[in-house]
């Protein structure tokens, strides 16, 4: 979590060391154990979910956990309904959403948008996707779901696969799995949309070893963590490239048989064509728990934000 005088803001997956992500996933554990120890920990707090781009898990996992917490939520899921339609700016919109809630979880489509409302707010911000840049609180549910199924987080060969130039929730997890010692990667994407280089700065500023590969096929037999993402369509300013790179990188029934026993297979979804829903049956299959996940996730970071806003005002 990052610092703007004396708010809390969750900005970027970057923010979160090796000790805040143990004990946010002892947290997780213990809602996950009894929940209903929790019902009242957002009472009296109304928290926003102002959502500019599309979603389905972080918007509505956002709600169900400040439900399960006993807040209540003020949402705008579609910015084409806001005043962003008129023109308003980001920061007018968070300095006024700031007066009627406690917190206010942004998806917003420019790369800077989360710090941009952290300089103007008079709350925490929790950036739920900004851009091709951050998803920090899907990258903490991608972890806790590899550690919940590995039982580790160090020592993994973790393939990831798709659009690794536009795709936020790969950049986000690179940020967080190249704190843990003796991991390494291999990355599979299409020409058009290989390695972002803030990803391979990251990398190298961690001394983690990394490959790319031109096909799945190159990447699959030794890997730990399989993480597919979708091609980002939606950024991609030129539709032609878009059409060049679709199906290059698909898991089938017939590579899947290439990847070990206990390897896992992830995707933040949405999914589009780079998964055959055959697989879904498959118990290396792990892309809905990871998304069951998130509400957990982001229980316990709301539970978190609150529980430090009251100890610092007492
Ligand atoms: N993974 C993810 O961010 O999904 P949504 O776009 O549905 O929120």
């Amino acid at each position: 979590m990052s610092e703007n005088t004396n708010i809390r803001h969750i900005i970027s997956a970057a923010d979160f060391s090796q000790s805040d992500l143990r004990d946010l996933f002892t947290l997780i554990n213990s809602i996950k154990e009894a929940p209903h120890h929790f019902s009242s920990t957002l009472s009296n707090r109304v928290i926003a979910t102002f959502f500019c781009e599309p979603s389905t898990r972080t918007r509505v996992s956002f709600e169900s956990a400040i439900a399960r917490l006993g807040g209540a939520c003020i949402s705008v899921a579609d910015g084409a309904t806001s005043s962003n339609a008129k023109g308003e700016t980001l920061e007018d919109m968070i300095r006024t959403v700031g007066g009627y809630a406690d917190a206010i979880v942004l998806r917003h489509p420019e790369d800077d948008s989360a710090e941009r409302a952290a300089c103007v707010a008079s709350i925490p911000i929790i950036c739920a996707g900004a851009g091709a840049r951050h998803h920090p609180t899907q990258a903490l549910l991608d972890l806790y779901t590899i550690v919940e199924a590995r039982d580790r987080l160090s020592d993994l060969l973790i393939v990831v696969a798709g659009d690794l130039m536009h795709g936020r929730t790969a950049r986000s997890l690179i940020e967080l799995l190249a704190q843990y010692e003796g991991n390494r990667f291999t990355f599979v994407a299409p020409p058009q949309c290989t390695l972002h280089p803030d990803s391979k700065a990251v990398l190298d500023a961690h001394k983690m070893a990394y490959r790319e590969v031109p096909t799945l096929e190159d990447a699959l037999v030794d890997a730990d963590v399989l993480y597919m993402t979708r091609l980002q369509k939606e950024r991609f300013a030129d539709k032609t490239a878009y059409e060049r790179a679709r199906g290059t990188y698909s898991l089938s029934s017939t590579n899947v048989d290439q990847l070990p026993q206990d390897a896992i297979i992830m995707h933040p979804l949405p999914r589009n064509e780079e998964i055959d829903s055959a697989i879904d049956a498959d118990p290396r299959a792990r892309y809905f728990t990871q998304a069951h996940n998130g509400l957990f996730v982001r229980m316990a970071l709301l539970a978190t934000l609150f529980e430090t806003e009251a100890n610092t005002m007492s």
